[in-house]
């Protein structure tokens, strides 16, 4: 067992809330949600089951075997057909299809430099022309160091310069599953561009 694997043997971690993120409720509500959906590094699934269950064919990826577990047996207890990949959002292009629409809850906010240009490839590969990213991260508004690094939208506008169009960028709060206040997190929206 490694990396975040170990956070998924226990207590559920403060980012497993058991629901979805309201942000993406609100996306979903809004109807800009398109199918089919990638759910990125999905953890234990809430916001793909969530998206499948309003009819959207949904995929979710984590590289943690425990996580997807878990986001396998709620699919069957609530009889969903959502697809869990143990596999590695760094290589996406491995999956061999694409998406018109990839949400990412809490990854982008966990990869070093190296790892967020390698993410940039690799949703690269899987994202559709025209289709769309939806991104909720830890923002720099949020005080203190305890936690993944802080992103800033200067950072998020660098990350998809090059062949994505920025379609929204705005002030959001992750939710967590301990007593602390929401999180203060960006919720952004990023479009592929047509070659
Ligand atoms: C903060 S958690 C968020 C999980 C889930 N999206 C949620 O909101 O509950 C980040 C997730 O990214 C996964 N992860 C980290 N690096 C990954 C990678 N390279 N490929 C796939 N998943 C990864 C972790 O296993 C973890 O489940």
């Amino acid at each position: 067992m490694t990396g975040f694997d170990f956070a998924y043997v226990g207590p559920p971690p403060p980012w497993d809330i058991g629901r979805p993120q309201p942000a993406f409720l609100r996306l979903a509500a809004q109807g800009v949600i398109v199918g089919p959906v990638l759910d990125a590094g999905c953890g234990t699934g809430e916001n793909a089951l969530h998206l499948a269950g309003l009819g959207f064919e949904a995929t979710g990826l984590d590289a943690a075997p425990t996580a997807i577990a878990a986001a396998r047996a709620k699919a069957a207890q609530r009889g969903l057909a959502v697809e869990f990949i143990v596999g590695d959002a760094l290589a996406l292009g491995q999956l061999g299809r694409t998406f018109a629409t990839v949400i990412d809850c809490g990854l982008f906010h966990v990869f070093g430099d190296a790892d967020r240009a390698t993410y940039m490839a690799s949703l690269a590969a899987a994202v559709d022309a025209g289709g769309r990213i939806h991104i909720l991260c830890f923002s720099d508004r949020q005080p203190g160091s305890w936690g993944p690094r802080r992103v800033t939208e200067a950072e998020l506008r660098a990350a998809f310069a090059d062949g994505w169009q920025v379609e929204a960028i705005q002030p959001e709060r992750f939710e967590t599953n301990n007593d602390g206040p929401p999180v203060e997190a960006w919720l952004a929206t990023f479009v592929r561009r047509l070659p």
